[in-house]
């Protein structure tokens, strides 16, 4: 069987790759805006290509046997996504619409989607379902939402069956430590804990400290790249196998840590101490998002195997051969 993986390149397309080698044949889709030629495996075959761009989808629908396809292709930064609208909607949710007019056109019809608690907005529920009300407050929120129900009524319309997962926070490295976490800028508060104990940062800026959680800071639920690498395979086989379809899964470890919390685990997995500097509230940060992932335990026996020092630790041995 083969997968076409829209953004192998980029850092949790990659580490499912590495999940879905072995057993079935990966092309990846990428256009390299985000991702980096040194995460995508030599196992793979790649086309460098734009997935808004028909031609090059035609290509890669007739040269090869698709079964189904991962979308991880997307810009994902909610302040980014503030300042640029036009290019949210244009990369997330146009270029999403060409791919699955092509696929409906080729006859693929498997499709993984990855969309982000970021569709919850700020939830009036501490832990998560997929029950709890979607009211996204940013346009990448938005634009994942947005593909979300476009797959429901393209599902009803054709021969396409889907399942979206929403991840929480992805964080943590490969095990093998050759691939692992790297966006330029950085943004996201594990890696950029570990660049200043690694001495590449004067300082940590905490942002927000009167949140109404038990330290002043945001609480998270961090999730290792891989435990989501392993979903995306379930899913793919759960659809297969017609265990489900056209379902929507969270994906956290269901646990909430402050952002002083994950300094002070980062401190103890590095044996160093942070400089860190307590700055206002980042626009747009919830004070809690935590995932219930007991849907996707019920349906597919997904269950996360690492835990925050965990995560740390290996993103800790990337960060530290960077
Ligand atoms: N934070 C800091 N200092 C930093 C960076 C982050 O205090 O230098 C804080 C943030 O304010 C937030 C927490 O650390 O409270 C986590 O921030 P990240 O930027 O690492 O992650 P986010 O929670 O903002 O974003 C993640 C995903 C998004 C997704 C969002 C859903 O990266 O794609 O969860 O809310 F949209």
């Amino acid at each position: 069987m083969t997968i076409l993986v829209c953004g192998g390149a980029g850092y949790i397309g990659s580490h499912t790759v590495k999940e879905l080698i072995g057993n079935y044949e990966v092309v990846v889709l990428d256009n390299l805006s985000t991702g980096y030629p040194f995460l995508l495996d030599d196992n793979v075959t790649f086309v460098n290509g734009d997935l808004g761009d028909e031609e090059v989808l035609d290509f890669v629908f007739t040269t090869y046997k698709i079964d189904a396809v991962f979308h991880f292709a997307a810009n994902s930064l909610v302040g980014e996504s503030v300042e640029k609208p036009l290019m949210y909607y244009g990369n997330n949710v146009s270029s999403t619409l060409t791919l699955l007019k092509k696929m409906v056109e080729h006859g693929v019809g498997k499709f993984i989607f990855s969309s982000t608690a970021a569709t919850y907005g700020i939830p009036n529920k501490e832990i998560i379902t997929e029950e709890t009300a979607t009211n996204p407050i940013n346009p990448y929120g938005r634009s994942k939402l947005m593909v979300e129900h476009i797959l429901a009524d393209v599902a009803h319309a054709h021969n396409l069956q889907y399942v979206v997962l929403r991840y929480f926070n992805a964080a943590g490295a490969h095990e093998t430590g050759v691939i692992g976490e790297s966006h330029d800028p950085e943004s996201h508060l594990i890696p950029i804990i570990l660049q200043h104990l690694l001495g590449q940062r004067d300082q940590i800026s905490v942002f927000g400290t009167d949140y109404n959680t038990a330290d002043g800071t945001c609480v998270r639920d961090y999730i290792h790249v891989t435990d989501l690498a392993n979903a995306h395979v379930l899913a793919y086989e759960g659809l297969n196998s017609g265990k489900v379809s056209n379902e929507v899964y969270n994906l956290g470890n269901g646990a909430g840590y402050s952002v002083k919390e994950v300094i002070e685990a980062c401190e103890h997995v590095s044996g160093k101490s942070a400089v860190v500097k307590y700055v206002d509230r980042r626009p747009g940060d919830p004070a809690v998002l935590v995932a219930s992932s007991e849907k996707i335990y019920k349906a597919l026996s997904w269950k996360p195997k690492f835990q925050l020092v965990e995560i740390i630790e290996s993103a800790w041995r990337w960060h530290s051969k960077q």
